[in-house]
């Protein structure tokens, strides 16, 4: 079993999956752009590529990686403008944070700065300046101001007297003519000192050897050269050098850059004579940019200053720029490793950071899979207890279940008992009434009879009646419970059935003193009906509506004909202006075991059992009732049946035997039927047939040599059987409850009743009944329809064939090898009695109540089962046998006549010598004499 991921650990799960989501953003954007939001671009455009501006750069690029988040962006023009303004072009497009600008030449960069000045670009100019002061910061040294200390120094080394040649930067850029204006301002003031030769070398070595050999051409004595940088007055050297006279001038230049191709070592080395210092100013530049772009205050003019280097300090110089040169380098490979520790760490930083995070998510997940594991235990744990639960209440209500089957079953039982007792207890009921019926019937004849007496039988009389058609009813509805009522329908005019029964109510109405009367249309009411279950219902709404109307009173039956639905209707009504029904109960009135009130005898089944009949003919029954006013009951019965199940027709002897049994409830002076009087000395018949007509018919032939007992099916047939043990048993085969077969073979397996002899009237021949299985140990099978004489013939046979068998039993009392028409288990019972009786031959107290218990008998079934078979009493033939044994003795015997009475159980010898003198007609004594004489 496992947990289920319930809407609650569902919803768990969609915040975990945000959560770790935000988390990964988090990582992303602190790994990602973060670092683009914070690294600030600075486009560098310089004017040329050369020893000056490359020391520029590296200062530039050193302090930029001091500064996180700069990025320095180098582009270089090499001495074009345009290639300058498409170089500041690009770094606009590229919206770069800022622009460090060197201008080749001042007025043909001046719009693109002042463009990137107004797309919000800072500018920061570095050396050279442009035409207009529009650019946000400018860092480089005041040229003017070195002009004019080159001048001073100039003026002091030719001691105010000299020619000088100027070899001037390039025209455009402003330094050049900065620094001449600044030089001419100081030499002007001295009259000894000319000027003699100027010329452009534009900041190129090469330009300044032509322009120097071009001067040394002119043949002017020249004392003092000063190229404006340390690059042309190289360039000057060399012209000097190749071309130049005895007398060297000297040789001034600007820039005094460190390292081995620097201004300072060329000082020390004696291609130039002074040097001035022109600071490259690449870090103030950066840090300029650098507050610029963080909004930091900044000078918008930051002036760098100058210094000359001559032979007197060229080399302290030397030595200081080397070991800066050095730090530099040391700074500059410090700071690789740095930033590639920086960048290390900033991997590792960022590895640790997504170690954190990935740590923390399956933290997150570890804590989540922990909870829900637990949550998984507990409702597993808590699945487990209810599923202990459900099991034991499962268990519980198993076991309930069964105790309730068990009960059910029982109680089923005990019902289906009750009710088979309810239905037995009713045949059993019928039997002692029609007994008792029979000697009033005798006794109410009997002319000396007091009138009293005579009102008092009658009363017993209607009381009997009453007490039978309740039977009959409850036979009638437990038939109907089981699905056992069968309908048979035949084609009659109901007007003249129900006019029939009308009829027979008329004198008790008369006596009764109630109007009564029937009405009826002169429609055809000739119609398919079962006319025994019509019957009952016509009785029982009769029968109700005298019950319930007093002297004085009206009752009405009508028939006519209705269309209800398209269909035809007989409509037989019974109205009545007697106590009617409360109102309060007509809607129950039909219902089973109801009834109003105790005011009248009933068992609550006649209506419900009428209803029944009703919709048995697909009809319907209402009633209409108003208490003290009447009550109406209207049957529907339908022209038409559909599909009528014909099983049998009635024969056609009138049914209104029975129906006089239902008037005679109503009235105690009609006359009712005969019952079988069991005291007279004809053989007992048993009649088992649960047509009553049929029973009629088949009585009739017999009622003259035979006493008529008579049962509806076969299991109050086989009861009838066993308590009477009649002669001889006449039944039909098909019937309800038990059929003939099955009687019959339960007859011939009862000891007390094996012996009698069975007819059974049978639809089938006898071939068919073999091949169908029905054997049934019948002594006869008589085909219906059957013979009158056929049928008296076979009692008759089968009667006197008994007789042969009671004449045999009377001579021999064993059957031995002649084979009489007899049973093996009558023929075992009676071996079996008489054993009993030899083996105990000498007990005298020996009685039938012992012989019965002994062969598995009652006292009377025993009496009949005897008497049936020998013609004897159970006694006579214990007498017999016992004298039969006395013979024995007699003749294999010395023995006195004492003697063999007291061994074969007579208590007085006085006795046995009576009885064997009854049987043998001669005594004992005289028997012997004989017998041993003949012997002898
Ligand atoms: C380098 C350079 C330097 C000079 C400066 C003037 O390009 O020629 O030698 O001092 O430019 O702008």
């Amino acid at each position: 079993m496992g947990a289920d991921l319930s809407p609650r650990s569902s919803n768990t799960m969609k915040r975990i999956s945000i959560y770790l989501l935000l988390i990964c953003l988090v990582i992303f954007h602190s790994c990602t752009i973060d670092k683009a939001n914070h690294t600030k671009v600075i486009g560098v455009s310089q004017c040329s590529d050369d020893a000056w501006r490359r020391t520029m750069n590296s200062e530039m690029k050193r302090e930029a990686s001091f500064n996180s988040g700069i990025e320095v962006k180098i582009k270089t023009a090499h001495d074009s403008n345009q290639q300058q303004v498409r170089d500041i072009e690009s770094f606009i497009a590229d919206q770069v944070d800022l622009i460090i600008v060197s201008p080749n030449e001042a007025i043909p960069l001046t719009p693109v700065i002042e463009k990137a000045m107004k797309e919000g670009i800072p500018v920061v100019l570095v050396d050279r300046k442009i035409t207009t002061g529009q650019y946000t910061a400018f860092v480089g040294a005041d040229n003017f101001q070195i002009g004019k200390e080159v001048g001073v120094y100039a003026a002091n080394l030719l001691n105010g007297k000299g020619n000088i040649a100027e070899i001037c930067g390039l025209n455009g850029s402003t330094p050049a003519a900065e620094r001449h204006n600044g030089f001419m301002s100081i030499i002007g003031k001295y009259q000894g000192i000319k000027v003699v030769y100027k010329s452009n070398g534009d900041w190129q070595r090469k330009q300044a050897k032509e322009k120097m050999t071009e001067a040394l051409q002119t043949k002017i004595p020249i004392d003092l050269v000063f190229a404006q940088n340390d690059e042309m007055a190289t360039g000057a050297r060399e012209a000097i050098t190749v071309t130049g006279g005895i007398k060297k001038p000297i040789l001034l230049g600007i820039d005094a850059l460190p390292g081995t191709e620097g201004g300072i070592q060329k000082v020390l080395n004696g291609i130039i004579d002074a040097t001035f210092i022109y600071p490259t100013g690449g870090e103030k530049a950066i840090q300029t940019a650098v507050n610029i772009l963080n909004n930091k205050p900044y000078n918008k003019d930051n002036i760098l200053y100058t210094a000359v280097v001559d032979k007197t300090n060229a080399r302290v110089l030397k030595l200081q720029t080397d070991q800066i040169i050095q730090h530099q380098n040391r700074i500059g490979q410090l700071n690789t490793v740095l930033n590639q520790n920086l960048a290390k760490f900033s991997t590792q930083q960022n590895l640790l950071f997504f170690s954190f995070a990935v740590l923390f998510i399956i933290t997150v997940l570890l804590i989540f899979l922990f909870r829900l594991y637990r949550h998984k235990n507990k409702v597993n744990e808590d699945l487990r207890l209810t599923n202990i639960a459900i099991n034991k209440q499962k268990e519980e209500l198993s076991e309930q279940r069964d105790q309730l089957i068990v009960l059910s079953k029982n109680l089923e039982e005990a019902t289906q008992a009750k009710l088979v007792f309810f239905t037995n207890i009713s045949h059993e009921f019928r039997t002692p009434l029609t007994l008792i019926l029979g000697p009033l019937d005798s006794l109410i004849e009997k002319e000396t009879l007091s009138a009293n007496g005579k009102r008092l039988i009658q009363l017993m009389r209607k009381n009997v009646h009453v007490l039978l058609k309740l039977i009959d009813q409850i036979i009638e509805f437990r038939k109907y419970e089981n699905g056992k009522m069968q309908m048979f329908f035949t084609l009659t005019n109901l007007k003249s059935f129900v006019s029939d029964i009308c009829d027979s109510f008329i004198e008790f109405g008369k006596k009764k003193h109630i109007h009564f009367s029937f009405k009826a249309s002169d429609d055809d009411y000739t119609l398919w009906f079962d006319s025994d279950k019509m019957e009952k219902i016509c009785y029982n709404l009769l029968s109700n509506a005298f019950k319930f109307t007093s002297v004085n009173g009206r009752i009405e039956v009508s028939l006519t004909k209705i269309l209800k639905n398209d269909e035809e209707f007989a409509q037989f009504t019974v109205s009545d202006n007697g106590v009617g029904i409360p109102e309060n109960h007509v809607h129950s009135i039909f219902e089973r075991f109801y009834k109003v009130d105790d005011r009248a005898l009933g068992s609550g089944i006649g209506l419900h059992l009428t209803k029944v009949l009703v919709e048995l003919h697909n009809g319907e029954i209402t009633v209409d009732s108003k208490e003290d006013k009447g009550t109406k009951f209207s049957v529907l019965i339908p022209f038409k049946q559909k599909e009528i199940p014909i099983v049998e027709q009635y024969p056609t002897m009138s049914s209104l035997v029975g129906r006089q049994d239902d008037i005679m409830i109503l009235d105690a002076e009609v006359e009712g039927e005969q019952e079988a009087n069991l005291q007279t000395d004809k053989p007992l018949v048993l009649l088992v047939e649960d047509n009553v007509d049929v029973r009629v018919y088949i009585k009739s032939l017999l009622i003259d040599r035979f006493e008529i007992i008579e049962a509806q099916n076969g299991q109050v047939g086989l009861l009838k059987a066993m308590k009477f043990v009649p002669e001889l048993i006449i039944s039909d085969v098909q019937m309800d409850v038990m059929d003939g077969f099955e009687l019959c073979k339960q007859i011939k397996e009862n000891l007390s009743t094996s012996h009698i002899p069975v007819i059974l009237l049978t639809a089938y021949s006898l071939d068919e009944q073999r091949a169908i299985g029905f054997e049934s140990g019948a002594d006869a099978y008589i085909p219906k329809p059957f013979n009158e004489s056929l049928l008296k013939i076979r009692v008759r046979k089968l009667i006197e064939n008994r007789d042969k068998i009671k004449n045999y039993f009377q001579k021999n009392l064993t059957f031995g090898e002649r084979k009489e028409n007899v049973a093996e288990i009558d023929k075992s019972f009676i071996t079996k009695f008489r054993k009993l009786i030899e083996e105990r031959l000498i007990d005298s107290d020996l009685n039938v109540d012992e012989i019965g218990k002994n062969l598995g008998l009652s006292r009377v079934q025993l009496y009949r089962k005897i008497k049936s078979l020998t013609n004897y009493a159970p006694n006579e033939l214990v007498r017999i046998i016992r004298l039969k044994a006395a013979e024995q003795i007699i003749i294999n015997s010395e023995k006195s006549v004492s003697e063999i009475a007291y061994e074969t159980g007579f208590s007085t010898p006085s006795y046995f010598t009576k009885c064997f003198k009854e049987y043998f007609n001669e005594s004992p004594t005289e028997y012997m004499k004989r017998i041993r004489v003949k012997g002898n």
